[in-house]
Order: C-alpha cells, then sequence, then structure tokens
C-alpha cells in the first residue's frame, strides 16, 4: 500500500497513471493495481495500519541554506506514531542527513507518549540507488542493499522482505544506521565527483589542444578509474546529486568542517551548466547578437529516459537564451508536457513533437540531452531545415572532423578546436 499526501496523484495511480515517464513503471503499476497486489491511498490511519515495515520514501528538498529539508519525513514520524496500534519497522528510504533516524525515533516516541501508547518500534536506514530511466532494473537486481540496523529483529525482517531480489548472492550489507545513511550521501558526492572532474579536465583539454575523448578512453581503461560517470558534458542536474552534494556541504559544517573538494564538485558545476551559453554568444559575436535569434534544442530532460527536469542544465541554457532575447524551439522525446507546466505557453518557448521539425528556421541546434535517437540523425534533413549547418554539441555525440568535412560548424565539449588555441601553443608548433 502507497500512502501520498497528494490526493490528485493518488487518484491518477488508482487509475493506472503513472505521474512520472519511467521505462516500464506504468505496466508494472496497472498490473499490481489490477491484480489488486497494490493499493494507493491518501488515508495515512489505512497506510499505518496495512504493514508492519513501513517505508518514508517523501522527498528532502534543499531549505533555504542548501541543508536537507526534513519536514516531510518527520511529518510521516508523527503521523505513523499517532496512528500505530501494533508494533513497527521504520524504514527511512529517503536520502536524509546522518543523524536523521535518530530524529524519526524521537518523533515517534514523543506521538506515542502523547497518546499514553506503548507500542515498539525501531527505525533502520535503507537508503535508494536505482537510476531514474532505469529504475525498476536497479530495484530488481540492485548492486547492494544497504541496511542500518541497530536490532536484531530489524535486521531479520529487513532479510525477508528483500529475499527475492536477494537470490543470486547476498547483497545485503549491514551496518550501523550512521554509516547506513552517510553511505548514499559518501556515492552521490563520489558520482558527482567523478562528473565535475571530467568536465574540468574537458575545460583544459579545450585550452591545450587535447581530445577529451581520448582522454576519457586513456584513464577509463584503468580498472580503478573505470569508464561509468566521466562522460563530459553540460553538467549534472536530476533532483538528487545538486541537492545531496549541497546538503553534505551543510552537514560538515554543522560538525565544524568545511567540505572543500565537495564544494569545489559544486562549483565545477555551476560553471559549467552555464558554459555553452558563453560559447554561443561567442559564437555570434557576444550576447547582444543573441537577441531575435532562434535556436533548437534536442534534449530537455536532465538525463535520457526520464522527463525529470528537475536541476537539468537545459533549464539553465534555455532561460539564458530567453533573457539575452533569443526564441527557442525544443524537442525531448517525453519531457515536453513538463517543460510546459514549467514556462507555460509564452512566444519566446515553441514546443515541437518532432526532432526534424524543431529545427525549422533555427539559427542552431543545440544538444542537452544524450538520447539515444539523437546519435545517428539524418544530417541532410537537417541542413534543409536549419538556417546555416551550426551545431552545439553539450554530450559529444558526434565525430567534429566528419562533421567538419561536411560542411557543419560543430562545436562539441572538450574537443579542440572549439576555442582558438592559446598562442603559447601555436608558437610552439
Ligand atoms: N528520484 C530518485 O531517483 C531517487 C533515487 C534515490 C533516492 N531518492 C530520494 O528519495 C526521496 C524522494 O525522492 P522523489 O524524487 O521521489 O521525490 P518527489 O518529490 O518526486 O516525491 C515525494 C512525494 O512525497 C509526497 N509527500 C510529501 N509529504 C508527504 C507526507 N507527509 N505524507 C505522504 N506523502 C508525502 C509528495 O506528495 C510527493 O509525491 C528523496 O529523499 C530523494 O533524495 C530519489
Amino acid at each position: 500500500m502507497c500512502m501520498d499526501a497528494d490526493a490528485a496523484k493518488i487518484a491518477a495511480l488508482r487509475s493506472g497513471q503513472v505521474p512520472f515517464f519511467e521505462p516500464g513503471l506504468t505496466d508494472m503499476v496497472s498490473r499490481g493495481v489490477e491484480s489488486g497486489a497494490l493499493q494507493f491511498t491518501s488515508d495515512a490511519g489505512a497506510a499505518v495500519a496495512h504493514g508492519h515495515v513501513q517505508f518514508i520514501a517523501v522527498g528532502t528538498p534543499p531549505d533555504e541554506n542548501g541543508a536537507a529539508d526534513l519536514q516531510h519525513v518527520l511529518s510521516v514520524a508523527d503521523s505513523i506514531g499517532s496512528h500505530m496500534e501494533a508494533s513497527k519497522v521504520v524504514v527511512v528510504k529517503s536520502t536524509v542527513p546522518v543523524g536523521t533516524c535518530e530524529k524519526v525515533a524521537e518523533r515517534l516516541r514523543s506521538a506515542l507518549a502523547a497518546r499514553g501508547s506503548g507500542h515498539a518500534f525501531e527505525v533502520v536506514s535503507n537508503p535508494e540507488f536505482l537510476k531514474e530511466g532505469a529504475a525498476i532494473a536497479d530495484f530488481q537486481k540492485p548492486d547492494r542493499i544497504i541496511v542500518g540496523a541497530n536490532g536484531e529483529h530489524a535486521r531479520e525482517v529487513m532479510a525477508e522482505l528483500y529475499q527475492t531480489f536477494n537470490r543470486n548472492h547476498d547483497r545485503i550489507m549491514y551496518m550501523d544506521v550512521r554509516s547506513a545513511e552517510m553511505t548514499k550521501y559518501a556515492a552521490n558526492a563520489m558520482l558527482a565527483t567523478k562528473i565535475s572532474f571530467i568536465n574540468e579536465m574537458a575545460n583544459l583539454a579545450e585550452r591545450l589542444g587535447a581530445d577529451i575523448e581520448a582522454v576519457r578512453r586513456g584513464i577509463g581503461s584503468d580498472p580503478r578509474i573505470g569508464y561509468h560517470f566521466i562522460y563530459p558534458g553540460l553538467g549534472f542536474g536530476g533532483s538528487c546529486f545538486p541537492k545531496d552534494v549541497q546538503a553534505l556541504v551543510r552537514t560538515a559544517r554543522e560538525v565544524g568542517y568545511e567540505a572543500e573538494m565537495i564544494k569545489a564538485v559544486e562549483a565545477v558545476n555551476d560553471r559549467q551548466k552555464r558554459r555553452m551559453f558563453a560559447r554561443i554568444a561567442g559564437h555570434f559575436g557576444g550576447e547582444p547578437n543573441l537577441r531575435g535569434k532562434t535556436f533548437a534544442l534536442w534534449g530537455l530532460s536532465f538525463k535520457p529516459n526520464t522527463d525529470d527536469m528537475r536541476e537539468a542544465p537545459s533549464r539553465v541554457l534555455l532561460e539564458q537564451l530567453h533573457a539575452a532575447g533569443a526564441t527557442v524551439r525544443a524537442f525531448d522525446p517525453v519531457a515536453l508536457d513538463e517543460t510546459l507546466r514549467l514556462y507555460g505557453e509564452r512566444p519566446d518557448l515553441v514546443l515541437c513533437r518532432d526532432k526534424y521539425s524543431v529545427l525549422d528556421g533555427a539559427d542552431a541546434l543545440v544538444i542537452c540531452t544524450e538520447w539515444q535517437q539523437f546519435r545517428a540523425p539524418d544530417f541532410e534533413e537537417m541542413k534543409t531545415r536549419l538556417n546555416s549547418p551550426l551545431i552545439f554539441d553539450g554530450r559529444n555525440l558526434y565525430t567534429p572532423q566528419r562533421l567538419r568535412d561536411d560542411g557543419w560548424t560543430y562545436y562539441s565539449i572538450g574537443r579542440a578546436p572549439a576555442f582558438p588555441r592559446p598562442q603559447a601553443i601555436e608558437q610552439q608548433r
């Protein structure tokens, strides 16, 4: 039984509509609802009565200082404490700062005390590591299941609960609650660091006349580094990395530690999200010349296979182009409705349902998300639609020399000669 405070969401889910795009999820939810195995409610009492195990999976957005806002997590704790009529295992699945499970326990204790109730509970930290776009596979075949539990009963309950997804080999790692909470932040901070690191290398490669794609393959072949998460691009976005990196910096500060490296990861990312606009403005001879120009955007979601646009780099670019007086024509395979919801109808934003018609009359194409269908497009068709053969590729999808041989002006990330070589290097040659 899934409970959400948003009654409209619950109504939609009951009729089999999933309120966001996630491959395979709509079918799975429909099957669950039809068979009766899956129920949705906005009645907290019913949800608490339903299960011995209560998962808290509500949002933990940043507060005004960048720390994780725990109000939703704690209000669910209040609600469990005020409704429970039997012992419970309360599992915190939301990404929460170290020490939150203890706060949840305190709230449960005081809600129970207020009712004069003596029901027992245990609080478990069980952070979620699934990736949007591959959520079902990641959930069903997890690399690891982190269980932070101090009591034996809670560990046994979690082992039983996960046994279906834990058959091939034991993926459960038991640890103390605080370590489990920290593992999630450490994992996200590490992944975000890899992205900011490769973007920093890409920015250097441009200035040094090197090709970041060659460098990427060169370093990725080292198993200590690996190929994952070292793709240069427009910076990381989404609902997790930006907020979790920020929250970790805040948590560190609260215990008297300045997390210099994590702060740099965030700063490099913020700068990276703005670099594409600078490059476009540079091409056109300065920002004032962008007024009245039209840009076609391919990809709006923060990554492929999702319609999630939270903190998406496309939004930073889109807003900069708008502020400069340009018109944006945009195409995304699944995120157009979300774009409309975020920006509304406006004359300088034209949403197109086709990747070629979006190019009609545009002065350049800008690629923001690496959807599969952008990897091998019909370049001849594209030329007939664009005002001039000009691509700004934020995801390094194409081979620069091939495009240039075909008459395109092609900018990408970290691949010379996007920027003129510094004089010192020219002279050495
Ligand atoms: N999205 C991901 O891929 C992902 C991956 C790993 C971890 N997480 C973590 O999971 C948590 C949730 O993320 P999300 O992306 O699903 O957030 P979300 O904001 O999309 O969804 C949160 C839901 O909680 C509901 N809610 C808020 N307060 C409530 C209450 N008191 N009672 C019942 N429902 C309530 C909201 O209506 C909303 O539907 C976050 O802590 C996030 O960091 C998310």
